[in-house]
């Protein structure tokens, strides 16, 4: 089929966009079970110049994983399908919320998916992990932010290189005696700390309904505005903090962040027997500090026993979400205030952490779509701005 040319960006006549379609049936993502057409991603699609055409792709998540080759493939078979020398593709997302619906908890206004970061056990890494997460998927594209829950040691501050002392503007909430905190932000992430409300050189002595409080005015009196996902840096270990949130917050899931060692592990399990108690879905489990990979040689030296984090995944029935290297790159990028995945991209942990975001936010999409899909009925139309029906169905609970 050869198009002909007007000056005017034109849309595609129906036969021409039914042949784009149908070429593009051919496309599929490994990880949904239909083609990319009956999903809704492709939409409209104009000529914009001679031999130039411009096809709109919806994509579940910018953070998806394969995108690039995905994208390859549409243009090489839209090319082909209407006979021209260019295609260009204008990217856009629309991120379903992936956590289950008939809970009594109530969903964020505007948030599409809670992630919650968290490890029974202190220090192996979960700020570190929660910071280049978020990094990760704003990089990517992704409306990002990251919520500080530690309010007895925040680490948000640092790690993103906000100035001691700095502190939230606010804007007037809906209503007029309560108004709403602003974000900080920072490499494309919005950002609310207990770092930027207290001094932190003073010791916090607060009573659990204190920290309750004080941890929900951070879910719900920040000005977030849309975000596809909020990550939230949890303290150690299973206290008051997680449950407020388990029993306040409609959680999407939480991310396990564990070491290799043998101790390590058995807090894995702690974690997850809570999680499940309280009904938040454990989406799967990152080994921090994985191995070592050495300047000087650039060999993978395994200091604890590797495989231990993926046995103890497998035991428990958590995917194996990935694992990131000890690298001095991570602890100095994180203390000068700058992720590792920004500051050094192209260091393994960089890499590493890209490809956790793209796993996570792919498997949320797969749990996203198929929500939508039981709660719509085959054929929803996307036409101009996607149609974001409400959450139903969502991530197993496993036991
Ligand atoms: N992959 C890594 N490579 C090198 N250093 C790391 C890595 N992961 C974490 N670290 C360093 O380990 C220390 C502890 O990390 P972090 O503060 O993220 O742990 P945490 O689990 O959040 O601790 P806490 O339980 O106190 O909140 C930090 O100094 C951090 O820079
Ligand atoms: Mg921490």
């Amino acid at each position: 089929m050869v198009l002909g040319f007007s000056k005017k960006p034109a849309a595609l006549s129906a036969d021409q966009q039914a042949t784009l379609e149908e070429a593009l049936r051919a496309v599929r993502h490994p990880a949904f079970d239909q083609d990319i057409v009956s999903l809704e991603w492709v939409g409209a699609a104009e000529q914009t110049k001679k031999d130039h055409v411009t096809v709109e792709l919806i994509l579940p998540t910018l953070a998806l994983s394969g995108r690039a080759a995905l994208e390859q493939e549409v243009i090489e078979k839209a090319k082909t399908a209407l006979s021209v020398a260019e295609v260009e593709l204008k990217i856009l997302s629309n991120v379903l919320p992936a956590a289950g619906s008939g809970k009594e908890q109530q969903a964020l206004p505007g948030i599409q998916n809670v992630l919650l970061i968290a490890s029974g056990k202190g220090g192996v890494g979960k700020s570190t992990v929660a910071a280049n997460f978020a990094a990760a998927l704003a990089k990517l594209g992704c409306k990002v932010g990251l919520l500080d829950a530690d309010v007895y040691g925040p680490s948000v501050p640092t790690m993103l290189g906000i100035q001691d002392g700095a502190r939230p503007g606010t804007i007037p909430g809906e209503n007029d005696e309560r108004p709403k905190l602003l974000p900080m932000t920072r490499h494309g992430l919005k950002l609310m700390s207990m770092g930027f409300l207290v001094d932190m050189d003073q010791p916090m002595v607060w009573r659990g309904p204190m920290i309750a409080s004080a941890s929900m005015q951070m879910f719900r009196d920040v000005a977030w505005d849309e975000l596809d996902y909020l990550v939230v840096d949890l303290p150690p270990g299973t206290g008051d903090i997680h449950l407020t949130i388990a029993q306040q917050i409609l959680v999407t899931g939480a991310v396990i962040v564990s070491t290799p060692q043998d101790v390590a592990l058995a807090d894995v399990i702690r974690a997850k027997n809570m999680f499940d108690k309280v009904g938040i879905p454990s989406l799967g489990l990152v080994e921090n500090m994985s191995y070592f990979i050495c300047d000087n040689c650039d060999k993978r030296h395994e200091i604890f026993a590797h495989g231990g984090a993926h046995q103890a995944a497998d035991k428990l029935g958590l995917d194996f979400l990935g694992e990131i290297p000890i690298e001095v790159s991570v602890r100095s990028a994180g203390d000068a205030g700058t992720p590792v995945v920004i500051e050094h991209p192209e260091s393994a942990s960089a890499k590493a952490f890209i490809e956790l975001a793209q796993n996570v936010a792919t498997t949320l999409a797969v749990t996203g779509e198929q929500n939508m899909q039981q709660s719509l009925g085959p054929a929803i139309s996307i036409s101009g701005t996607p149609k974001k029906p409400g959450p139903k169905g969502g991530l197993p609970i496993l036991s």
